[in-house]
């Protein structure tokens, strides 16, 4: 995401121990996989849990023009019928808008045997190749070529196979998932992803009529239901529709958990699955957090100054690298110097230089970050890069002496549901600033808040 697309921007007065109680909602990463998977059905399916957040808007925005119609029955559910689904080339625009419009792919390879869809967009946090997702469709019989930056696939029939993942790739594994559900035979995806939304979507699945066993280890079997038609491709959904309540967002949770240790704070961070939480759990009390875990709620205290800890990201269940920048950010005012690793994405520093400008001591090595923790950082005027990117400076600020103003705050509004609000319902000192092209708004970023009790 470039700097041209910066245009809201949140003031934050720092220094506020963050207190109280906050609701975790639906998993992101999830809902954009369960949101194209209700298009396998030749019914309607609801979805619940669903967080309202723009990758979601997005996504409904795509299928609806192409003839999927989608209802909100309740402010956090989706009804989606597929009926009237027709094989178009969705708008180029919008699926750069998200990584996730990928997933369109192996969805509509397996309904019509036929998709062109434009290379995805995404965050900037590196190259982000699909090589494996392209491996696994032709494993299934398909055609698969990129010409003009558009990914065509084409298949007559789609026939179960063995298919080894060179990386773990959550987008890859996920995707054969979709095209292998409709093949014929069983298709078995070695060295799969493991992350819990992985589950989430085998779960959906089942419940649609698929048949996915394995899910959440890295084997992942997939007897398709084609095989009754000898795998030739139906224009119908082969699936029925099915009703889903999508898991917590990890990341979410992990983001508030890091800025109540970040601001010295006391909070419980409610609907949670403790479980998926273990790899920011254990880091953060490392850094002398105490965490009290209890089924579906965590309850998060700092006293005093951090310590220094090293990060390396890892496929799950390692520390996820969607959570490495909030964590960089609460390092850089930790005692001693820690050694944060991104193994996944070899871009994914680039809030390091906005936490410079806030007196951060960060050399960034390759694919590592040296941290020198400081004592404090001094409020500035930040920008967010890329969606984690302005998750990190919103804790940056949160920290802060005095005032922080992150630009570019729709980056966040991507993946987080309501986060000024939710910030503030914890004690936080936030403000919305009105868009910079805003009619007399002109020195939006200026505006100062008085730092209050
Ligand atoms: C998903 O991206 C998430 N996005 C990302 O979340 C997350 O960072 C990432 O998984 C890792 O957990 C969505 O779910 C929409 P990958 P994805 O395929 O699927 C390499 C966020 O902040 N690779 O698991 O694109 C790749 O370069 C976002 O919410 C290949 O080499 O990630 C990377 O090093 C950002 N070839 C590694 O695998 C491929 O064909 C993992 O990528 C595919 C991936």
């Amino acid at each position: 995401m470039g700097r041209h697309s910066l245009v809201g921007g949140l003031s934050i007065v720092g220094g506020v121990p963050l207190q109280g109680r906050v609701r975790v909602g639906g998993r992101k990463n999830s809902a954009v996989a369960l949101i194209p998977a209700a298009l396998l059905a030749a019914g309607p399916s609801t979805i619940d849990n669903v967080p309202r957040i723009s990758d979601v808007d997005s996504y409904i925005e795509i299928i609806t023009s192409m003839g999927v119609t989608v209802d909100r029955p309740t402010p956090h559910s989706l009804r989606i019928d597929p009926t009237g689904l027709i094989n178009s080339v969705p708008s180029t625009e919008v699926v750069r808008r998200l990584r996730a419009s990928y997933y369109l792919w192996g969805v509509l390879l397996a309904r019509f045997g036929e998709a062109e869809v434009g290379m995805p967009g995404g965050c900037d946090i590196g190259q982000r190749p699909i090589d494996q997702h392209l491996k696994g469709f032709r494993a299934l019989g398909a055609e698969a070529v990129i010409e003009h930056g558009v990914v065509k696939l084409k298949a007559r029939r789609l026939v179960g196979a063995p298919i080894y993942l060179d990386v773990v790739s959550v987008g890859a594994t996920i995707n054969i998932m979709l095209a292998a559900c409709l093949a014929e035979g069983t298709t078995v995806i070695e060295n799969a992803a493991k992350e819990p939304h992985v589950v989430d979507l085998a779960n959906f699945l089942n419940a649609m009529g698929a048949r996915v066993v394995g899910a959440g280890t890295d084997v992942v079997k997939i007897k398709g239901i084609g095989s009754g038609s000898g795998g030739r491709i139906r224009s119908t959904g082969a699936l029925r529709g099915a009703d889903h309540a999508i898991i917590p967002d990890e990341i979410e949770a992990a983001t508030f958990m890091v800025a109540a240790v970040a601001t010295r704070g006391d909070v419980v961070v409610e609907n949670v699955i403790t479980k998926h939480l273990d790899p920011i759990t254990a880091k953060l009390r490392e850094t002398g957090a105490d965490i009290e875990e209890n089924g579906d709620w965590v309850r998060v205290r700092m006293a005093g100054r951090p310590k220094a800890v090293n990060v390396k990201t890892a496929a799950y269940p390692g520390f996820p690298t969607d959570a490495q920048q909030p964590m960089t950010a609460l390092l850089s005012t930790a005692e001693g110097t820690s050694m944060v690793t991104d193994t996944i994405w070899e871009a994914r520093f680039k809030h390091v230089g906005e936490l410079l400008r806030m007196g951060a001591d960060i050399k960034v090595e390759g694919r590592t970050a040296i941290i020198n923790g400081v004592e404090r950082l001094s409020g500035a005027e930040v920008e967010a890069t890329d969606l984690r990117a302005g998750a990190a400076l919103l804790v940056a600020g949160l920290m802060a002496e005095g005032e922080t103003v992150v630009k570019g705050i729709e980056l966040v509004e991507r993946g987080y549901e309501g986060i000024e609000q939710k910030f503030r319902q914890l004690g936080a000192q936030l403000e919305r600033l009105p868009d910079e092209g805003d009619e007399g708004s002109a020195p939006a970023q200026l505006r100062v808040l008085k730092s209050g009790s």
